[in-house]
């Protein structure tokens, strides 16, 4: 992310302040900002903080004799890989809805050719206004990506959504624009249409008895969000997953399963598949012999402690990376470890033969929480560590990395 930069436009209102947190927080990413400071963000932030964490120019003024000799307002629109509006107020939606450009920040917005993200702050009743709503809805239609406000107590007393998200929130967004999530986001760009993507998700349950199995904590969130990205950027995709209480996204066919013998049947008749991704926690082992009956504690008869034999289950990942005919041409693992995470995964990656392995790192809450810290580790070693994330943002990081994938081998096969 070293040479990225973004134009970032603070707005008039209580959360502007939390673009300067912003500006760190990017910056520490090695996101450069570039800053508009509108007249009704001069009330929150001086342009002098904002130039002294920035380490730039700021510019306010349109029609200002040296700020224009310094660098003319349609050349700083285009002077970023991604215009950010941070707050976003009620009244800059409403210019850029209808393309007003009476001061620097439309005017920029109206003369830019980049993506543009807004993020909104402003009261719930604003918020919630037929005129506002209905402003967001010519933005997004128009491609501008508008995130949603935060809901939560707000600095005017009221409760509702309207909060600017966390700039830990925005950044993460920012960066999965700028690594070329942006895609995604675009209204009729479907970079992997015509590609089938075969994904696995969450436990696998294996039976002891009619009314008992061996699982694990796996809530199937990270595998959901990988196949709603993958449909969004244009993927057919089938979601092979054991039971879970997530909701299935759009667009995607699911195959409920079970067991690891029948996770791995149901991956075999998915197959021809573009890419395979294996992100279930399939279990190890399972009992050897499951009662056709429930199992009885019987008292005073019989063994008080029966132990339990367990069979090895196939491992799917390494049976789909071995094949000889049909291998998905891109085989993608997780890996979840508690230590020695990125070294573990790289001998993953040669023991079960696949492409690439997502290592995780779940000493913390990553097991059912939102969050995940990831490395991409590719035959080559490890290619990249991203920072701790939403899965949503990890999905959309992750698929974006497969698009360009697609798009490098596309590129080989024309030089040729
Ligand atoms: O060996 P370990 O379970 O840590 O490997 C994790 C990776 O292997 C994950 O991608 C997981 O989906 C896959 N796996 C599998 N079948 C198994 C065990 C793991 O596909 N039986």
């Amino acid at each position: 992310m070293s040479d990225k930069r973004i134009l970032l436009i603070i707005g008039g209102g209580i959360a502007a302040y939390k673009s300067l947190e912003l500006i760190r927080e990017l910056s520490r990413r090695g996101i450069a900002s570039r800053c508009i400071v509108t007249k009704g963000g001069q009330e929150f932030v001086t342009p002098l903080s904002v130039s002294a964490l920035s380490g730039e120019k700021v510019f306010t003024e349109l029609f200002d004799l040296d700020d224009e000799a310094d660098m003319g307002h349609i050349q700083l629109s285009r002077s970023a890989d991604l215009v950010v509006v941070c707050p976003a107020t009620a009244d800059l939606m409403a210019k850029a809805a209808g393309g007003l450009a009476g001061d620097l920040a439309s005017t920029t917005l109206l003369a830019t050719d980049k993506p543009v993200l807004m993020v909104p702050a402003m009261n719930v009743r604003m918020w919630e206004h037929a005129a506002t709503q209905r402003n967001v809805e010519t933005l997004r239609a128009d491609g501008v990506e508008v995130m949603d406000p935060d809901e939560g107590a707000m600095a005017c007393g009221e409760f509702g959504p309207g909060r600017l998200p966390e700039p830990m929130a925005i950044a993460n967004r920012i960066e999965a624009k700028l690594s070329g999530g942006a895609v995604l986001y675009g209204l009729d760009s479907k970079p992997l249409a015509g590609r089938h993507v075969l994904v696995t998700a969450g436990p696998t349950r294996e039976p002891l008895d009619p009314v008992r199995f061996l699982s694990n904590h796996s809530s199937g969130k990270q595998g959901y969000a990988i196949a709603g990205a993958l449909a969004k950027a244009g993927a057919r995709v089938t979601l092979v997953s054991g039971p879970v209480s997530v909701p299935v996204p759009q667009n995607v066919d699911l195959v409920p399963i079970e067991t690891a013998r029948e996770m791995l049947d149901a991956c075999e008749n998915a197959l021809p598949a573009d890419v395979f991704i294996s992100v279930a926690a399939v279990a190890d082992w399972r009992p050897s012999r499951a009662a056709a009956k429930k199992m009885k504690l019987k008292e005073g008869e019989g063994d008080p402690h029966p132990t339990l034999e367990l069979s090895e289950n196939p491992d799917i990942l390494a049976t789909l990376s071995r094949k000889k005919k049909r291998r998905p041409d891109l085989v993608i693992g997780f890996a979840a470890e508690t230590h020695d995470v990125e070294d573990l995964a790289i001998a993953k990656l040669k023991r079960k033969r696949c492409d690439w392995i997502v290592a995780n790192d779940v000493s913390g809450d990553v097991m059912g929480g939102a969050m995940n810290q990831v490395s991409l580790v590719t035959r080559q070693g490890i290619e990249d560590r991203w920072p701790r994330m939403t899965k949503e943002d990890v999905a959309v990081r992750l698929v974006a990395r497969i698009v360009e994938e697609f798009d490098d081998e596309s590129d080989q096969i024309a030089a040729q």
